[in-house]
């Protein structure tokens, strides 16, 4: 078991390790009383560990209601956030309770979103079942639904109380589900750490898996403690996502996140070579780490398509973007770009 603390605008435990959904309810006793917990999982991983996460409450003494929504990215909208709220208010949730967030990066967004609305915030603790919610989007209290005009622009930042990832239900997850993960554990390799990317690059990580969630999650716990609120350094995990959001939405969400960054990363380091900003070529390696990780390493979308979508992204500030640059493998720099690069960096893809 391998337990991160947390220090942002409060201070919390990421643990992670085999076997500890077990411990879900106890743990939350000691951190946050004998209130009651509203759980929140999707139609997917409600048949898997449910179950497991309620009992472990009930035999705490918490009492428990469960909200479950249709598993997808369709779901994480305005629409289900509010009937949670909702939910919570049926259920006369008070600042003493707390929601419990059970499941991948829609739920934790979602869960998170409605924690910070609901009686201006109550507490939540993300259990996440999925690699990317694990290494990801469990840990830093950025959370959001998706508005029409685009992914998470509806969102606040809002640190849980506790991040409890149980490695066995990354077991359950189909391959290409935990190869999305992986793109985000190749992406913290290339951004900061060269031996991370080293002992990912082969794939065949699942024996492993615990210590390489763990220096993930350190990784991010480090850029999230110096920069919360994604003004600066935290904006380095956006390497790969600025042509991602674009592939993602041209697909339709067909191409999910972890491919469409895995995607995005060999575009970001191939114009970044090309364009003199690289002091080394990372796109081979990248190339290799994705294929090795079942991960597609090119789209057919069209260069301007790709462009006109990440203009139209949140990312973007003013007349230029904070485009994320592999300056060698294992260390990734911010560069301000004029937006009509962006054109240039998707010609080169
Ligand atoms: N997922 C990127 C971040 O938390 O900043």
């Amino acid at each position: 078991m391998k337990i991160i603390n947390v220090n942002a605008s409060k201070e919390y435990d990421v643990i992670i390790g085999e076997g500890l959904l077990s411990s879900l309810g106890e743990r939350c006793v000691s951190l946050l009383g004998k209130g009651r917990a509203v759980i929140v999982t999707d139609s997917n991983v409600k048949e898997y560990w449910l179950d497991e996460a309620k009992k472990s409450l009930q035999l705490a003494g918490i009492q428990t209601s469960v909200f479950v929504f249709p598993a997808g990215e369709e779901s994480k909208s305005k629409e289900t956030l509010f009937e949670l709220i909702e939910f919570m208010a049926e259920n006369r949730l008070t600042r003493s309770d707390f929601a419990v967030a059970l499941g991948g990066g829609v739920t934790g967004d979602m869960v998170g979103l409605a924690s910070s609305l609901y009686l201006r915030g109550i507490e939540f603790v993300q259990v996440p079942t999925t690699l990317l919610a694990a290494v990801d989007s469990s840990v830093g209290g950025k959370t959001a639904v998706n508005l029409k005009a685009g992914k998470n622009l509806m969102g606040a930042f809002y640190q849980p109380a506790l991040v409890l990832c149980d490695t066995r239900t990354l077991g359950t997850l189909p391959e290409n589900i935990f190869a999305d993960g992986m793109a985000e554990v190749i992406k913290y390799g290339v951004i900061f750490d060269k031996d991370l990317f080293d002992k990912v690059s082969g794939g065949d990580v699942k024996s492993d898996i615990e210590s390489i969630i763990a220096r993930c999650v350190e990784l991010k716990r480090d850029v999230v403690a110096k920069d919360e609120f994604d003004k600066g350094d935290r904006q380095l995990l956006n390497f790969g996502h600025t042509m991602a959001h674009s592939i993602e939405k041209l697909s339709n969400f067909e191409i999910s996140h972890g491919s469409a960054v895995a995607i995005g990363m060999v575009i970001a380091a191939k114009a970044s070579y090309a364009l003199g900003w690289s002091e080394e070529d990372c796109t081979q390696a990248i190339i290799d780490a994705n294929k090795n990780n079942n991960l597609p390493v090119e789209c057919s979308f069209a260069p301007t398509d790709l462009a006109d979508i990440a203009l139209s992204d949140k990312k973007r500030s003013g007349g230029t973007i904070n485009f994320v640059v592999p300056k060698v493998m294992g260390e990734c720099v911010l560069k301000k770009v004029p937006v009509d690069v962006l054109y240039e960096i998707a010609e080169l893809k």
